[in-house]
């Protein structure tokens, strides 16, 4: 009896020395909190001992009292090993905390061994418990056989690594079974769905699907959208707009770059293959959505829309009278917007008409770059509705809202642009290129100096308003000290441009 004391007593001392050695090493926060538990079985086995000193020696109460604290003394010092060894030795290792299966089964097996020990510190044998009943070892065979096969299976997933933890996987041929594994554990592996609802697959289960992993080789996964065009347009014009459009959607990488491939012909129209990768898989659908947004937009710009059903019926009504009435209103309206420019204002009425006819209406989606920085390219906009904001060296250097309007450097000078123009929000630019601007320019050579003119006078304005602006220093620091020459300079830049 004393020796059993002694051994007891032995491993209490380990216990608590083990829980005093565990406090010590884990991290705090929810390292520390995982010494709960072998401290409360600590705990628990004091009490044991307590009531055994007070109830009767040899009575019912004292021998369970007896396999309590045997049963509580080594569940802590198998806990705290167990700990000890996967988040102290392992963790500090491997630099990663052990995954759950090897904690689960780790734990479980010493869970059994305590659980033997304190039957035969009882005087039960486990053996012969079982082989003296053919019924209780038949019910245990069947139990086990369905666990041991999602723990089999649990094991083979942590030996193949068909997919880790944070991976995205189908994990069936049901494209609802996306979702993102959080868990793996000895029976099965939990993942949480685009719905955000989580799903426990039993690891058997697993085993036996099909398993579509987005997350590997890489984090990037590609994806692809679908849709026709009218078939008069030139497949490398589409392609263009397209991969234009794509510059800088959400979610869409630049690398491995956005593809297009013409895949069909059908009824009339082309049907477009478009390719691009994301690393955002949680958020594919949006980014989908994002990228079929932009490309409409920029197929817009092209005077296309994009459709899924034959476009002949389209194009039969695009000249019909109520279409031409339409470009008519479209017209006017440009030639309102053009009274507005004030640089515009130099011209002859009927020169303004002309240049809203040949001019077009363009539509620009959030956060498209319309313009940029030191790009060659020579259009006027005049934003219709929306707001667009210029940009400086990456600065924002002004808002434009409806009325206003940009681009008119190059416009008239040929120059690369000197800022960077970005679409806030969806936008309606009226658009006049160079060519339409020749045209009336030729026409009347003298009106280059009344717009050279203005032009200079909107830019004092816009230095002195924005003094603080990174554009209006460089024009300051770089360009003549008076307006008058700032004038006769822009003029001689303006008819070299358009060789007047
Ligand atoms: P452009 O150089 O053709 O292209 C960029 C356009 O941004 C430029 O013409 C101007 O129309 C406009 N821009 C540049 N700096 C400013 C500014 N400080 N405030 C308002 N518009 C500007």
């Amino acid at each position: 009896m004393s020796g059993i004391l002694g051994v007891e007593q032995g491993l209490g001392i380990a216990a608590g020395v083990l829980l005093l050695v565990l406090w010590l090493l884990l991290p705090p926060g929810a390292g520390r909190r995982l010494v709960r538990q072998p401290l409360l079985f600590l705990v628990l086995y004091a009490a044991g001992v307590a009531a055994l000193h007070l109830l009767p020696a040899g009575s019912l109460g004292a021998q369970a009292a007896r396999v309590a604290s045997t049963l509580f003394l080594l569940a802590s010092v198998g806990r705290s090993s167990v700990l000890l060894l996967l988040d102290v030795i392992v963790g500090r290792r491997t630099r990663h905390p052990p995954p759950r299966i090897v904690r689960d089964l780790t734990q479980g097996l010493v869970w059994i061994v305590i659980l033997l020990a304190t039957l035969r510190s009882i005087g039960m044998e486990p053996g012969s418990i079982l082989t003296t009943s053919a019924l209780l070892t038949a019910a245990v065979a069947l139990s086990l056989q369905e666990t041991l096969g999602n723990l089999v299976a649990g094991l083979s997933i942590q030996v193949q690594r068909p997919f880790d933890v944070d991976d995205w996987i189908q994990f069936d041929g049901e494209k609802t079974h996306i979702g993102r594994v959080i868990e793996i554990n000895w029976r099965a592996t939990k993942v949480i769905t685009l719905d955000d609802v989580e799903v426990i697959v039993p690891n058997a289960t697993l085993a036996k699907a099909p398993i579509v992993n987005f997350t590997k080789p890489t984090r990037a996964s590609r994806r692809n959208l679908y849709l026709s065009v009218p078939a008069d347009v030139p497949p490398h014009v589409v392609h263009a707009a397209i991969l234009e459009g794509l510059v800088g959607a959400t979610g869409v990488l630049r690398e491995p770059a956005p593809s297009v491939v013409t895949n069909a012909f059908a009824d009339g129209n082309v049907e477009y293959w478009v390719r691009f990768f994301t690393d955002a898989f949680h958020r594919r659908d949006l980014v989908d959505g994002a990228s079929r947004d932009r490309i409409w937009y920029a197929l817009r710009r092209i005077g296309v829309t994009p459709a899924s059903a034959p476009n002949r019926a389209v194009h039969m009504q695009e000249v019909s009278a109520a279409a031409r009435a339409r470009d008519e209103q479209a017209a006017l309206e440009r030639e309102r917007a053009l009274r507005n420019v004030d640089f515009l204002a130099a011209l002859p009425e009927a020169s303004q008409r002309e240049l809203a006819r040949a001019g077009g209406t363009r539509l620009y989606v959030e956060g498209e770059t319309i313009v940029k920085q030191g790009e060659r390219s020579a259009e006027l906009f005049v934003v219709e509705s929306g707001e667009v904001v210029v940009q400086s060296d990456g600065v924002e250097v002004a808002r434009l809202g409806p009325g206003k309007f940009f681009g008119e450097m190059a416009l008239m000078t040929g120059e690369p642009r000197s800022a960077t123009v970005v679409a806030r929000g969806t936008c309606r630019l009226l658009v006049i290129d160079a060519a339409s601007m020749r045209v009336v320019l030729e026409s009347a050579p003298e009106l280059a100096e009344a717009v050279s003119r203005v032009i200079v006078e909107r830019q004092a304005g816009l230095g002195e308003a924005e003094a603080e602006g990174a554009e209006s220093r460089r024009r300051a620091a770089a360009g003549p000290a008076s307006t008058e020459e700032r004038r006769s300079q822009l003029l001689g830049r303006i008819r070299r441009f358009f060789s007047l």
